[in-house]
């Protein structure tokens, strides 16, 4: 199982923009814990981080057929970007959205995602462990896909071999 993790502007910052927010975690010493608990359970996972809106789209786009899932974490573009709202929607994979803070409790204009209504769910407030829980959730998701799919074409191979 292949998995992507997308990290939105400004996030390349963290372990120095606003500490008493984000925490003192880096982004590498995120990855590097997502990587731990990732190869535990035969897990790929791929970074990505972009500042620019159109190349989060592009890289959303290049998931298709290449993962099996998504963790986003849209940063400010959360809050603006129909463009990457519809990039998700598009490709259709399972996505779960991420954020360090919890945005609903902080400035009004951080309490609506355009993104959310693309991804299975959103987890927020539980800062860098964020990121393991939502790898947990579509590891557990996918697998579960991924078992009704073989599933349904078993039955789908017997019925066809009755019907001969
Ligand atoms: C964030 C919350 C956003 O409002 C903000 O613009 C970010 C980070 C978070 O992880 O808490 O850059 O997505």
């Amino acid at each position: 199982m292949k998995i992507a993790v997308i990290q939105g502007p400004n996030l390349n910052m963290l372990g120095i923009r606003e500490q008493n927010i984000y925490g003192p975690m880096t982004i590498d010493q995120i990855h590097e814990q997502m990587k731990g608990s990732a190869s535990q359970n035969g897990v790929e996972l791929e970074f990505f981080q972009s500042n620019l809106e159109g190349e989060i789209v592009d890289k959303i786009q290049e998931c298709l057929g290449t993962v099996d899932g998504i963790i986003i974490n849209p940063a400010a573009y959360t809050h603006t970007s129909i463009a990457i709202a519809d990039a998700l929607s598009a490709v259709n994979i399972p996505t779960v959205e991420v954020h360090i803070s919890n945005i609903y409790k902080r400035e009004e204009f951080r309490q609506k995602s355009l993104t959310a209504k693309s991804s299975l769910g959103v987890i927020t407030g539980f800062g860098p462990f964020g990121y393991h829980m939502a790898l947990m959730a579509i590891t557990q998701i996918v697998s579960e896909m991924k078992a009704a799919k073989e599933a349904q074409q078993k039955a789908q191979a017997q019925v066809s071999q009755a019907q001969k």
